[in-house]
């Protein structure tokens, strides 16, 4: 399920607001000039769906995003547990290491989810606000914006990526550490007391 979690960005015991509600979620996004839209998600995938018949299936929508942002090309990112493949738990924690620091990007980073799910951390206007988003969901993360990415100790997800230049998605860390003091994306998912 999508969500939203907002604190202050030197306060991580404290919660400002929260939303499970996609128009809510949209709204306190707006808010800091975030673009999140809930697609209608009409078609389920499971993890091990070719990347071409994901494309296809959003085929519409996803050509209309990129005339309206100029984006060039797309690929799906995905990860999925492999109860067969020893190497899974290094591999899962490799991949969540990757993006688990603040960073920013040079160009926008624009997400679709087709499966699963992952939690963006977005460092706004004093603010950390931490969206969790789920299959059907849009989020464009404005170039230049402090965040981070935290797909879970089990990564499981499926994400269209649209990108504008391939230099421009390349990840610049800022070497603050302020990810480490916001609850994870495990604790978010449990819920409780989020
Ligand atoms: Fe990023």
């Amino acid at each position: 399920m999508s969500s939203i979690h907002v604190f202050p960005e030197n306060d991580p015991d404290t919660l400002v607001r929260a939303s499970r509600d996609p128009a809510e979620i949209a709204a306190i996004l707006r808010e800091v000039g975030v673009r999140f839209e809930a697609w209608e998600a009409s078609f389920s995938f499971t993890p091990s769906a070719p990347a071409e018949e994901i494309l296809a299936a959003y085929r519409e929508p996803i050509e209309k995003l990129c005339r309206e942002g100029g984006y060039p090309s797309v690929d799906v990112a995905r990860l999925a547990p492999d109860p067969n493949d020893p190497a899974w738990p290094a591999k899962a924690r490799a991949a969540r290491e990757k993006f688990l620091e603040e960073h920013t990007h040079g160009e926008d980073e624009v997400r679709f989810f087709v499966h699963g799910a992952g939690v963006f951390y977005l460092r706004l206007a004093g603010q950390v606000l931490a969206v969790r988003c789920a299959r059907g969901d849009l989020l464009s993360v404005p170039a230049g914006t402090r965040h981070w990415f935290d797909m879970g100790t089990q990564p499981d997800f499926s994400a269209i990526r649209f990108f504008g230049t391939p230099e421009g998605w390349v990840a610049s860390f800022t070497g603050d550490a302020i990810a480490r003091r916001f609850p994870d994306a495990d604790a978010l998912t449990r819920g409780a007391p989020w």
